[in-house]
């Protein structure tokens, strides 16, 4: 069975995240949305608000499963039983940090691999915090999140 890790902060999820998902989980038996619980970051979104609106947005795609993890992403793929990382590749400065990070993975594991899975050229400049400045500055982000992340959005700002 071929399964497949796309990590992720998600603070929140955005429709580049769920674009590469989906085509993902045409390719593998299942797919693992891996939520890291980054220290580096300060999230607008609590880990259990985060996996909620995840869960929500993909409740139709049935190979994929949501789960947390901290550590290194290839112990959390071991522990998985996944063989593919994968990532999606927005621009240049992407690929830069992509393969340097796809070579330390594959250097501390070199029986995991990672796919790149070129993103959609509508959605190459959306990141979670271009969402949240947008919305911040009261511009329509509808283009670039499911509804149900608005409203969840919309629930913070108040
Ligand atoms: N569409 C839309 N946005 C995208 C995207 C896509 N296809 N791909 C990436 N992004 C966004 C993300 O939302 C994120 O936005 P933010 O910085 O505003 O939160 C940004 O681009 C960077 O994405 P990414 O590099 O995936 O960062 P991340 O914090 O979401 O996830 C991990 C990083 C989890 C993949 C990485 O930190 C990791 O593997 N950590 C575990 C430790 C480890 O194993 N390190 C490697 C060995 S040192």
């Amino acid at each position: 069975m071929s399964v497949a890790i796309y990590a992720g902060t998600f603070d929140p999820i955005t429709n580049g995240h769920i674009d590469i998902i989906k085509r993902s989980a045409a390719l593998f038996d299942k797919v693992i949305v891996g939520v890291l619980v980054n220290i580096n970051k300060k999230p607008l979104f609590e880990m259990d608000e985060r996996l909620v609106m995840i869960d929500e947005v993909l409740k139709d795609l049935e190979n994929v499963e949501v789960k947390t993890f901290s550590g290194l992403l290839v112990e959390f793929a071991k522990q998985e039983g996944a063989n593919v990382l994968v990532r999606g590749l927005r621009t240049t400065t992407d690929f830069e940090y992509e393969l340097q990070m796809a070579q330390i993975n594959r250097k501390i594991d070199d029986t995991i691999d990672t796919m790149f899975f070129a993103t959609d050229p509508g959605l190459s400049f959306i990141s979670s915090s271009a969402v949240k400045e947008l919305w911040n500055y009261d511009q329509d982000i509808s283009e670039y999140v499911p509804e149900y992340v608005i409203w969840q959005m919309q629930k913070k700002k108040k």
